[in-house]
């Protein structure tokens, strides 16, 4: 693929993007139960509005800026109180919640190696707390102590916490609700432990911070999670995934700016102009900023807690109507709108690509330290209109599925893949591998073998190989 020699009209290159679009699944419909949290036709259009207005304006220079600087405070505040925060609690805009994350772990590293001389630091966190914490540490070098956490309750036991810690620890993390199986760890607890510790503790509330508060007002039962529990010194909470903000929108929180100061980054010895950098990026775009501010605007309290009542009730029908299939387990009681459900009897795995037949995405994760391979919804507001629908289908694709021959990936193969170990790891297994999960070219038609294979392979042999495989798919336009 080259650069045209001559640009082309406007009308081609949209033409363009929309045939590349021809492939994706049409979350409009309602019909993505993960990646795309729709708000409805009228609030996108918002969300476009604001983001192009702001597209061109950098946050890099607030002082150029003050229209960012204000809808960043603003958006603070609102979150601040939103999360129990008093007017000590500062934080900053993201780009999502990975980001956020970055940022705290960095700041709880930067913080114990100035307070406490901490040279080799560990961070104690769940099994169930999202994969960004191991980027986080994989980044800035601080090691994860992993914490075991089993069924029905998938809830990090506090005990279990507290008997990781080392000298070397920097923070305590627990997720308010973790992503996999949507429910809130025990926060209290483990503030608790925090406080006595002299620990920090970071509440993870990226996927459903901001919408636990509706769902408690609607009589839900949420447990408190947020600055309101003593020994809650950070958070992260994002916008575009339940707030329905446009992508490139999370924010990080603290107690207060004492700690906050650890996260600050500034360059002043190169010839160019002066760096100040509280965030990751240094160029930012205002346009998820600018769409964020006017979604918390456009919807308000009423807009939001509208919202979280289609939530629960297509959450309640979901769970209701899987419960009663037989061989069927929901794992866990999820306290938000996310619901993962396994089997004993038949591979899972199959359902992803059944239901992808019929227009619809849900998505596999892997079994992992006692949570069995099992499939994933994010209920969005959006679902409640499609939800009979949907569960006329997956019902159909359950039936099926369970008919289904296993997937044709040879026996003796997986027996061999689940003795792997990472040294093992060929060039040439790993494009018998591929072969065998029908992934040697490109994007894969369906998963299901990919995720039979992923599932039996020792966690760091499988991130070596989808690592290789990433690496693969980069060079296909040349
Ligand atoms: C609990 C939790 N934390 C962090 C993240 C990472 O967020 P992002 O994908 O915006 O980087 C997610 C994403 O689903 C999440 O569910």
């Amino acid at each position: 693929m080259k650069l045209p020699r001559e640009g082309l009209s406007k009308n081609a290159v949209l033409e363009r993007l929309d045939a590349f679009a021809a492939n994706d699944l049409p979350w409009r419909e309602g019909n993505t139960f993960a990646y795309v949290y729709d708000p409805g036709r009228e609030a996108e259009e918002v969300l476009k509005a604001a983001l192009t207005r702001f597209m061109s304006e950098n946050a890099l220079d607030p002082t150029v800026y003050p229209s960012l600087a204000r809808m960043e405070a603003e958006v603070l505040a609102i979150a601040a109180a939103h999360l129990g925060g008093d007017e000590n609690v500062v934080g900053n805009f993201t780009s999502g919640g990975t980001e956020s994350v970055l940022l705290s772990v960095k700041t709880a590293r930067d913080y114990a190696r100035a307070e406490r001389g901490i040279a080799k630091p560990d961070l104690v966190l769940p099994v169930t707390a999202h994969a960004c914490f191991h980027k986080a540490c994989a980044y800035f070098d601080v090691t994860p102590i992993l914490v075991p956490v089993s069924g029905p309750s998938w809830r990090v036991d506090p005990a279990a916490m507290e008997a990781a810690i080392s000298p070397d620890t920097i923070m305590l993390v627990a997720s308010a609700p973790q992503y996999a199986h949507g429910v809130v760890d025990p926060i209290a607890e483990i503030g608790a432990i925090a406080e006595r510790r002299k620990l920090l503790f970071h509440v993870d509330a990226c996927v459903g911070g901001w919408m636990l508060p509706f769902f408690r007002q609607l009589g839900a039962s949420v447990p408190a999670f947020d600055f309101s529990v003593p020994g809650v010194t950070q958070m992260s909470m994002d916008f575009h995934k339940f707030a329905y903000a446009a992508k490139g929108a999370s924010i990080v929180l603290y107690r207060d700016k004492a700690l906050r100061q650890h996260q600050i980054f500034t360059g002043a010895n190169w010839t160019g102009y002066s760096v100040i950098n509280p965030t990751v990026l240094s160029t930012r775009g205002g346009g998820p900023l600018a769409a964020c501010w006017a979604i918390l605007h456009y919807l308000g309290e009423e807009g939001y807690l509208g919202f979280a009542r289609n939530m629960l009730e297509a959450t309640r029908t979901i769970i209701a109507r899987l419960s009663a299939l037989p061989g069927i387990e929901v794992m866990g009681k999820p306290d938000f709108s996310l619901v993962a459900f396994c089997s004993d009897e038949f591979n899972v795995f199959t359902i992803p690509d059944l239901m992808k037949a019929r227009g619809w995405f849900v998505q596999p994760q892997l079994g992992f330290m006692g949570s069995k391979p099992n499939i994933h919804l994010s209920i969005d507001q959006a679902k409640l209109s499609k939800v009979e629908r949907f569960l006329d289908d997956l019902e159909a694709c359950i039936l099926q599925a369970r008919q289904l021959p296993p997937p044709a990936v040879p026996l003796g193969l997986l027996e061999r893949l689940s003795a792997l170990r990472l040294e093992d790891l060929s060039p040439a297994l790993f494009h018998q591998i591929l072969a065998a999960a029908g992934a040697s070219e490109g994007l894969p038609k369906e998963t299901a073998s990919i995720n039979t294979l992923l599932n039996v392979l020792k966690p760091e042999v499988a991130g070596a190989l989808m690592s290789a495989y990433f690496n693969e798919l980069g060079v296909q336009a040349r």
